[in-house]
């Protein structure tokens, strides 16, 4: 965007105080401003129940940044950001109160972009709040986090609440994968190059893997995570938007009505989970205790305020179906977990093997070529063939090759994070990266059947050493 198209906006944090504002979004804000995207008359106005002045405030943020911005803070550019910077005392339960915050908002014309990083029990109050000032107007929007709802009912729920008070074009909900830039590349990767967009179907491909993988545990998220578990908290959202955008077909348009209409037709196509086949396609694990990086870590059940007797998944494999014409016989195989030998997000497509190849000895039961679309570390993709090997005395001994190609063969400069990304497409008022009420409710009604069965059938987890790959399933699946 260029400098002179930047508008002025009141960003207001409601959960200012809370571990994402200060180690997600004040970092992005900081890296907006560092950009010069930030414009002058822009306010960013924490809201929270602490008795803090906008110097307190201030010295909070500074804190932030020492801590969870990766390098050193530029002096000048802190002098600029500090200068928005502002801070509202506010118990969001008391409605009442909001009346006061109204005087803050009235301070200024900016259209005002509502964060709401609190818990989602949180999210009416603040809602009915904004709409008794009549701060709910357009072209006010707002941004909402995760988790929205744990089951259909309960995001029906909460979406109806969003509804009461702002039109759909104003709710801006937030999945973090969508902001990072290898998973925004899947698209032009897929519909700009025909290498890739012709063989895009199962015709030509055999089977696909999504893994996203972990070395952390729960990081002191006990709470939380036992009452959601890996699938809730990871495919759900994660997953299955990595899925959808790797299998919709071409929307007519790169705009949200379009892209989101044929993420959805994917999303309502996945072959439903449910008694009948939740043995053959899914797994869930636990980590049992183990080593990462060389050092001894706890199982689940030891982590601090654990119950020992939790049955919470910390590893997922699902064997999800597309029953389309495009995937269908495609199995597209979703993995997840948490303490697992390393951090990675990748995605690998495995291409079927040419029919009577005459290579077909030589090949055996391995699959010749292999896509490898790395989000995370070393984002890139990589491209594995079959070689002739140079010998003069052998005609064709094939050996595999490796065409690799890296983000930082391209540019030097620092990738986007995720929220500085979606921060700034909210600000342009752009919801194409952003996830739409029913992909989010077609989600968790896919998501609800496999719960279900897993409770109906009894499935207990399996314990998987930390530090391992997981759990696999059987070859006979
Ligand atoms: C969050 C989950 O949405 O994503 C966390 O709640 C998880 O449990 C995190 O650790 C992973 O995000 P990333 O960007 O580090 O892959």
């Amino acid at each position: 965007m260029k400098i002179e198209n930047i508008i002025p906006y009141d960003l207001v944090i409601f959960g200012a105080k809370g571990d994402l504002s200060c180690r997600k979004l004040i970092p992005a804000l900081y890296r907006l401003e560092l950009q010069n995207l930030l414009h002058i008359n822009t306010r960013i106005i924490g809201v929270g129940r602490a008795d803090w002045n906008n110097n307190h405030y201030s010295s909070i943020v500074l804190q932030a940044l020492k801590k969870f911005h990766s390098d050193s803070i530029d002096i000048n550019i802190w002098n600029t950001f500090k200068n928005k910077l502002y801070f509202y005392n506010l118990d969001v339960t008391k409605i009442d109160n909001f009346i006061h915050l109204k005087y803050t908002l009235n301070q200024s014309k900016n259209t005002k972009i509502y964060y709401f990083a609190v818990p989602p029990n949180k999210f009416n109050n603040i809602c009915e709040g904004l709409g008794k000032i009549q701060y709910n107007t357009q072209p006010n929007r707002i941004i909402v986090e995760k988790p929205i709802g744990v089951s259909l009912k309960s995001s029906q729920i909460i979406n109806k609440q969003l509804n009461k008070y702002f039109h759909e074009n104003q709710i801006f909900r937030i999945d973090h994968y969508l902001g990072k830039e290898t998973i925004l590349n899947l698209l032009t990767l897929r519909f700009a190059n025909p290498i890739f967009h012709n063989i895009w179907n199962n015709t030509a491909i055999k089977y696909v893997k999504i893994t996203v993988s972990e070395t952390i545990g729960i990081e002191n998220r006990w709470a939380y995570f036992d009452s959601i578990g890996q699938t809730k908290d990871m495919v759900q959202n994660h997953l299955l938007q990595i899925l959808s955008l790797i299998t919709m077909s071409v929307p007519k348009k790169l705009d949200a009505y379009h892209i989101r209409k044929q993420k959805i037709e994917v999303l309502k196509s996945l072959r439903k989970i449910d008694s009948k086949n939740i043995y053959t396609h899914t797994l869930r694990g636990q980590y049992s205790s183990g080593m990462i990086n060389g050092n001894i870590v706890p199982s689940y059940i030891e982590e601090n305020g654990a119950k020992k007797d939790s049955d919470m998944e910390t590893f997922v494999l699902i064997k999800a179906n597309i029953d389309n014409t495009t995937w269908s016989g495609v199995p597209f195989f979703l993995k997840t977990g948490k303490r697992m030998h390393t951090k990675k997000t990748e995605i690998v497509i495995y291409l079927k093997n040419i029919p009577n190849s005459i290579f077909m000895n030589h090949i055996n039961n391995n699959y010749a070529n292999k896509l490898r679309i790395i989000l995370e570390p070393n984002e890139g993709i990589e491209i594995e063939f079959l070689n002739k090997k140079p010998d003069i005395n052998n005609k064709y001994i094939l050996k595999k090759s490796k065409l690799n190609f890296q983000y930082s063969d391209i540019t030097k400069d620092k990738i986007a994070d995720a929220y500085e990304r979606l921060l700034f497409e909210s600000m342009k008022n752009d919801q194409s990266l952003f996830v739409s009420k029913e992909e989010i409710e077609t989600s968790w009604e896919w998501i609800d059947s496999i719960i279900h069965a897993w409770k109906t059938n009894k499935i207990k987890i399996q314990l998987y050493p930390s530090g391992t790959k997981g759990l696999y399933f059987s070859k006979k699946n």
